[in-house]
């Protein structure tokens, strides 16, 4: 059966995609679909390898019911051959995958994570110097995008 590999990724890898990766993960669970699709989350930064996910990151997945583990990793070359679809969460780090593919087979699994949100386009915005308002912003953006994915991925590669 066809597996599926996915990437989230955001600058530093404790905010917004250890919890893009936490939400897909939990709804990858409930569809009982562990065995065929598997998710990872990075950064393109270096800032915080080896650091847990934020604490109000934490606070916002146990706050929506969704269990988080993750240690930050930087994203690396390997990554583009690795995985088949890779999720940006700004168009910062869309760039920044872009400028690290070596050709057309790695630039068509790179897509911003708002093409799947059904309620806006756009970026994830950076909650970092924000309250937990803008986390709750950033968890509802992620439930909503994420949902998307899996349903495409279902219906496309998983079909
Ligand atoms: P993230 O948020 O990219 O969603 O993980 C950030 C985390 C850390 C920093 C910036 C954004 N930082 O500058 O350390």
């Amino acid at each position: 059966m066809t597996k599926v590999k996915v990437l989230f990724v955001c600058l530093g890898n404790i905010c917004r995609s250890p919890l893009a990766e936490a939400i897909f993960k939990d709804k990858v669970n409930r569809k009982n679909l562990t065995s065929v699709v598997e998710a990872d989350s990075c950064g393109t930064s270096d800032y915080h390898i080896g650091d847990g996910p934020d604490s109000r990151t934490i606070a916002s997945a146990h706050n929506n019911g969704v269990k988080i583990h993750h240690y930050c990793r930087q994203l690396t070359v390997d990554d583009l051959e690795e995985f088949d679809f890779i999720l940006a969460m700004d168009q910062s780090n869309y760039n920044h995958i872009v400028r690290l593919a070596s050709g057309e087979e790695h630039i068509e699994k790179i897509f911003l994570m708002r093409d799947f949100d059904d309620n806006g386009q756009g970026e994830v915005p950076d909650p970092y110097y924000g309250d937990e308002r803008k986390f709750q912003e950033v968890f509802d953006i992620l439930e909503r995008s994420t949902n998307r994915l899996l349903q495409h991925l279902e219906d496309t590669v998983l079909k």
